[in-house]
């Protein structure tokens, strides 16, 4: 008999795409379902980005690339992470894929032996690929938690108390899915100070909304004294350019580039040579698009967060990055003699038709921290609107 083995058997998966395949039965159905559920852009890629990858389509650029990517692709992101982050990055210590999701794996596999003990520091609440590719990998992941009272940030002497002479990877995300939180940058340096103390330990420093931050400043590990060389700064096109589609990524590391090149050969082969032209031209044409895009969600948030603050039960503190609300829903569920957050998204769901996803969904739950869903507000003014007044709607029905 043939068996799959336990590595495959034990693999996490993002329960975003579960509960959209849910909402999606349930709009077939012809229920009418507003869905906070995915995080990526409600915009289309801007037109001079789509018109590269037309230009390259029809000029014949459409073959295999070298694994680490063309080399005006790696240009260009060298250019733009040395600027961004106030490093120098060159061009040989960038590596292109489909997407920085592959990265995550690519970087556990690089820093960590199967089953040898190696211990991952991980962030939860957080993106769930972490903890499904450190299991997969073979690593013992070990969760650092966030916490409301510091903004969805850690403690850095819970950090300092987690590491141990086994500890090959820390993996920081600011700002951050799901909470929206980000790192200041005095936590940043305790961090770093902390980090100083244990020079075996990597850094994964996955900056995808690096872009989008409203308030404070963003703050890359990399450009604190020492820490580039150890830090894997991973960054793309899907959040910061609506390109979550076209499958673009990179990360930049001197070390550690040639080897996630050979995983590349090893797996994809390449990044679309199509969607990198479209990369060139994201990262080196004109930036007003992007920055719209950040403006509007930035005026979402202040949307969001102040109706969310109207539902009674509801509790919502302004994230100060990426495009989610992480509202404390305890005592909604309170209200509404739901058991917790899963019951209440649940329940969210089927009675009134709003779709968002569950604190469980991103780790476990965080002790002494309460209940909490997740919003993505890349989505219209109009449904932000329509789906907190269904919520306030349902909690009020069942106060009652
Ligand atoms: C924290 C985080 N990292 C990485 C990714 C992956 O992005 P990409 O589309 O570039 O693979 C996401 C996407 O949701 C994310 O939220």
């Amino acid at each position: 008999m043939t068996i799959v083995s336990q590595r495959a058997q034990s693999l996490g998966t993002e329960n975003a795409f579960i509960v959209l395949a849910e909402v999606n039965r349930l709009i077939r159905e012809g229920r009418d379902i507003l869905s906070f559920c995915i995080g990526q852009p409600d915009f289309h890629t801007p037109q001079h980005i789509q018109d590269a990858a037309v230009s390259a389509i029809r000029e014949g650029k459409h073959g295999y690339t070298p694994s680490a990517g063309i080399a005006e692709l790696r240009d260009a992101v060298a250019k733009e992470l040395s600027r961004t982050r106030g490093i120098e990055v060159l061009p040989d210590d960038v590596v292109i894929a489909a997407g920085a999701k592959p990265f995550i794996g690519y970087t556990i596999a690089s820093v960590t032996d199967y089953g040898a003990g190696d211990e991952v520091i991980y962030p939860v609440p957080g993106f769930p690929i972490y903890e499904s590719q450190i299991k997969a990998n073979g690593a013992v992941g070990v969760p650092i938690f966030l916490r409301e009272s510091r903004q969805f940030s850690f403690d850095p002497q819970e950090l300092a108390d987690k590491i141990t002479p086994r500890t090959k990877l820390l993996i920081l995300n600011s700002p951050q899915n799901p909470t929206g939180g980000i790192i200041p940058r005095k936590d940043m340096e305790a961090i770093a100070d902390i980090l100083r103390q244990h020079p075996q330990v990597w850094i994964f420093a996955d900056e995808i909304y690096g872009r989008l931050i409203y308030d404070g400043e963003f703050v890359s590990i990399a450009s604190l004294p020492g820490m580039q060389e150890r830090t894997i700064i991973s960054d793309g096109c899907s959040k910061t350019y609506a390109m979550t589609g076209w499958r673009l990524g990179y990360i930049a590391n001197r070390k550690l580039a040639p080897f996630f090149t050979t995983w590349i050969t090893n797996t994809e082969s390449c990044a679309s040579q199509i969607t990198q032209w479209a990369g060139v031209q994201a990262l080196n044409g004109p930036q007003d698009d992007a920055n719209r895009m950040r403006d509007i969600f930035h005026q979402r948030r202040e949307l969001i967060v102040g109706l969310l603050n109207e539902v009674p039960g509801i509790h919502c503190q302004s994230p100060g990055g990426a495009f989610y609300a992480w509202p404390n829903v305890t005592e909604a569920c309170q209200l509404t003699g739901c058991r917790d957050s899963e019951e209440f998204r649940k329940r969210l769901l089927n009675e009134a038709g709003v779709a968002v996803l569950a604190d469980i969904h991103f780790g476990q739950r965080v002790e002494g921290e309460g209940q909490h869903i997740r919003l993505s507000y890349a989505a219209s003014d109009e449904a932000i609107r329509e789906g907190v007044r269904r919520m306030a709607e349902f909690v009020k029905k069942q106060m009652k």
